[in-house]
Parts: structure tokens; sequence; C-alpha cells
């Protein structure tokens, strides 16, 4: 049994009652504050500038900015309220385009609300208590199935942040490789820096240290060099959106790793609770994936490193094609060689 609060310190959104407060992701590892957003338009601001970001967070921080917004509707019924929150639902929904956690969160409160009498408000603030939750005990339950995959003394190489800072809490990939060290089953974590935004170098390497877990950071493009060293033989990530077939959305540079994984044989996991599955998305190729500012490239962390004048492309998501994946690993089980039939059988409609 692993000891989830020696495990797991971070939280990245905390709800007061009237507000929820965003643990600046943008500001870490130096800082640690807090951003109060009070109602909907300052979540949805905090979602797009990645005050939070990670697919599970935001779509918790969807959940709670519909709570907000419907702080200010009048309505007798939820059917009612529905139909006065359908503009915030937009603006919550088009904070970021590729997780698809912010659509399922919102879709699911709306469910809520279409079912709710006149105690909308407080059924709809129950719901995103459930979502947080539920995305808890998600995490722990991957945790444990993904580190069991795993032999004792394995080396993994991870991407991006999946931790506490990037869910309710404990992480998916993360939280695989939290469980692992727990249980003896990883013994030396890699973690890319995951450039442009360093989610790797300024989120995932500060989240370890926070629990007093061991890591070491490498370039990105390290990668083949440390997957031929033999110090790593699992890649273990998130997915912002995983399709029918099972091709996955993640962090910008995730499908490159899973080419060479495959070259060097070392096996490639992708973690993400069920609320990241769309099995109304066919394949990859209908995903959206987000373009974010050229800055984020032609600079560090707000630095200019670039020459004035040079263009950056900064599509910040990328597909692996299920054919590069080993396993996927949901709260509702394992996948193998995950392709449309397996992923039928494990999500039937
Ligand atoms: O742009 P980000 O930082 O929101 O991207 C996050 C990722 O790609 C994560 O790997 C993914 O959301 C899974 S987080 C548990």
């Amino acid at each position: 049994m692993i000891d989830f609060a020696r495990y797991d310190r971070v939280r990245p959104l905390r709800w007061t009652g009237d507000a929820l407060e965003m643990l600046d992701q943008r500001k870490l590892p130096f800082e640690e504050v807090y951003v109060r957003c009070a109602d909907h338009p300052a979540v949805a601001r905090g979602i797009h500038d990645l005050v939070v970001r990670g697919a599970p967070a935001i779509g918790i921080a969807a959940a709670w900015g519909l709570v907000l917004a419907g702080r200010d509707v009048r309505a007798n019924s939820g059917p009612d309220a529905l139909r006065a929150l359908r503009d915030a639902v937009d603006v919550l929904n088009r904070a970021r385009p590729t997780a698809v956690n912010l659509a399922w969160a919102l879709a699911r409160m709306g469910r809520v609300l279409a079912a709710s009498g006149s105690d909308w408000q407080e059924r709809l603030e129950a719901e995103a208590q459930a979502i947080t939750e539920e995305d808890l005990a998600a995490n722990r339950r991957m945790g444990e199935l993904g580190s069991d995959l795993m032999v004792a003394g394995s080396g993994v190489l991870t991407h991006c942040n999946t931790g506490s800072l990037a869910t309710a809490g404990f992480g998916t990939a993360l939280g695989v490789i939290r469980a692992g060290v727990a249980s003896g089953r990883v013994e030396r974590i890699f973690a890319g820096e995951t450039r442009p935004w360093l989610q790797g170098a300024r989120l995932t390497v500060w989240e370890l240290l926070q629990d007093g877990i061991d890591s070491t950071l490498v370039a990105d493009s390290a990668a083949a060099h440390l997957m031929a060293s033999g110090q790593v033989q699992w890649v273990v990530i998130g997915a912002d959106r995983i399709c029918a077939n099972g091709d996955t959305a993640n962090k910008i540079g995730s499908s490159q790793l899973a080419i060479v994984a495959r070259h060097y044989g070392v096996k490639f996991m992708v973690v993400a609770p069920s609320s990241t599955v769309d099995m109304a998305m066919e394949s990859g190729a209908g995903i959206e994936i987000e373009m974010r500012d050229p800055a984020e490239l032609l600079g560090v962390s707000g630095t200019r490193t670039v020459a004035e004048g040079v263009r950056a492309w900064n599509p910040v998501f990328d597909i692996t094609p299920a054919g590069l994946i080993d396993v996927i690993v949901t709260e509702k089980g394992v996948i193998e060689a995950p392709d449309r039939a397996r992923m039928a059988r494990a999500f039937p409609a």
C-alpha cells in the first residue's frame, strides 16, 4: 500500500467557497503564489495563460469556473440555468482546444444541470467536487496498475508534467512513477525539459523534489542517446486526448519519443484517466493541435534568445500513433497494444 501523503504534496487548485485559487505554474519553481479567480472569465484566462495546465487539471478548473458562473444566475430549475449558462460554457470550452477533459467536465456539469431542480447550484458544486475527487482516485488506481507492469529496478523517462500539478493530485504518468518508486520498481527517473514551456524542467523535477524523490533532468534532444545507453526501460507519458483507435495527443515531442523508444526496444506507456478518452474521435487526424505564441519558442522564460526577424512555428501537442504505444493505462484497466477493437472493448458505447 502506497503512503499517498508521503508521495503527493502539491495541489494546483484550491476552492475557497467563493473563488478558485490557482497555483501560478508560470512562476514555478521559484515562486509559489496563487492567482484568485472569482468569476468564470478569470478561470478561462487562467487556463488559457497556463496558470493551471495539464489535461485533468484544466477540466477540474473549468468545472469550478461553471460553479462560479452559476453564482450570477437566477433560475428556478437546472434546465433554465443551463440555458443561462450557455455563454459561460462556451468561454470555458474555448480556453484551450486539445485536451478533451475540458469539454468532458463541462458536458458532465451540463448533464447535472439538465437533471436538477431548484437545488441546481448545490448540485453543480457537488459535481465539481466529485470530478475533483474521482480524478485523484483514478490517479492512485492508475499508479498501481501502471507500476505493476514494471520489473524492479527499472529506469523511466517522462515528458512534460503529468503530476499533482496537472491533476487533482498524485498525477497520471507521474503517479505511475511515484507508485513505482514506492514499490521499488522504479529506480531511475529521467525527465525531459519539454521545450518550449519547460514543464519538465520547471515543474516535474520540482514536484518530485517536494516528495524527496530523486530525478535527473535531460535535454529533450538527449532522449535517443539516453535510450541507447540502456538506462531506461520505459517511457511513461500522459495524454490530452486518446482516440477510438488508440492514437494519442500529448505534449509536443511525445511522438518522437515513441519512435525512438520503438527503435531501442524501450516500452512506451500512456497513462490517463477515462476522462481523457474520446471515443467520438475516430483517429488522431481529427484532433485540433493547439498553436501557441511563437514568442514561447523565441526565448526562454520571457528572455529573447533568438535574433529579431526570425519566425517560429509552435504547435504544442503532437499525435502518437496507436501502433507505437505498448500500453494505455486508465483507472478502468490496462490496454496492451491498443487498437480500435481493444479500445471499443475497454470503452463500450
Ligand atoms: O500544455 P500543457 O502543459 O497543458 O500540456 C500538458 C500535457 O501534455 C500533459 O502530458 C497532459 O495534459 C497530461 S497531464 C496529466
